[in-house]
């Protein structure tokens, strides 16, 4: 068995804190296991409780678009995964004691996965990693590390679909995820809204 689902099978037990009393079942993560890209939300909201996959209602819709003219999908080229892995009563935000709780599985999930690149979608995914201070409206498009992955902090597709003007910034944030993504991972990565440049051609 891949180590990510002997990690799943421990995780869909955990009753580490109270977010599980409330939640229809736990919500892993998914995409293609070797993948070297990894986009990292908050936590499952109300249809990605019922299914029990992450990303699948209105904001994962989105998500799956933009993916896609990154030039990735999680059948095949990213995993998509939450800070906290069950869903909030209400979709409140996740409280620090909860995500502090679920830490030990996202670590375990980014060590089997080793990713190159992590995107960071909204706040609580920034803050997770670059603390609570981080603003995502200051820290967006900044590329940052963490151990051996880069991480690149931009918009939730939730706040997108608030504010379509914060549109057009998210994909200067994610065109960077594009190039880095040649570089570290697949010079000819394709992308169809981003085409490989020639301009090193001179
Ligand atoms: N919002 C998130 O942050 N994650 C999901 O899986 C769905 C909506």
């Amino acid at each position: 068995m891949h180590p990510l689902k002997i990690l799943e099978s421990e995780v869909v037990q955990c009753r580490r804190c109270a977010l599980r009393q409330n939640a229809h079942g736990v919500v892993f993560g998914e995409g293609a296991e070797s993948s070297r890209i990894v986009f990292c939300g908050e936590g499952p909201g109300a249809e990605e409780d019922r299914l029990l996959r992450p990303f699948v209602g209105p904001a994962g819709q989105l998500l799956d678009k933009m993916m896609s003219a990154m030039g990735f999908d999680r059948q095949r080229n990213a995993y998509v995964l939450n800070v906290v892995k069950c869903r909030p009563p209400s979709n409140r935000v996740p409280l620090p004691e909860e995500r502090e709780s679920c830490r030990p599985h996202l670590a375990s999930q980014l060590e089997i996965l080793r990713p190159a690149i992590i995107v960071l979608l909204g706040s609580t995914a920034i803050q997770s990693f670059l603390g609570p201070e981080a603003r995502v409206t200051r820290v967006h498009g900044q590329w940052h590390q963490y151990q051996t992955m880069w991480l690149m902090p931009t918009f939730h597709p939730a706040a997108l679909l608030r504010n379509p003007a914060w549109k057009v910034l998210a994909w200067e944030d994610l065109k960077k995820v594009i190039d880095q993504y040649r570089v570290l991972v697949d010079p000819n990565h394709p992308s169809p809204y981003h085409p490989i440049s020639d301009d090193h051609l001179g």
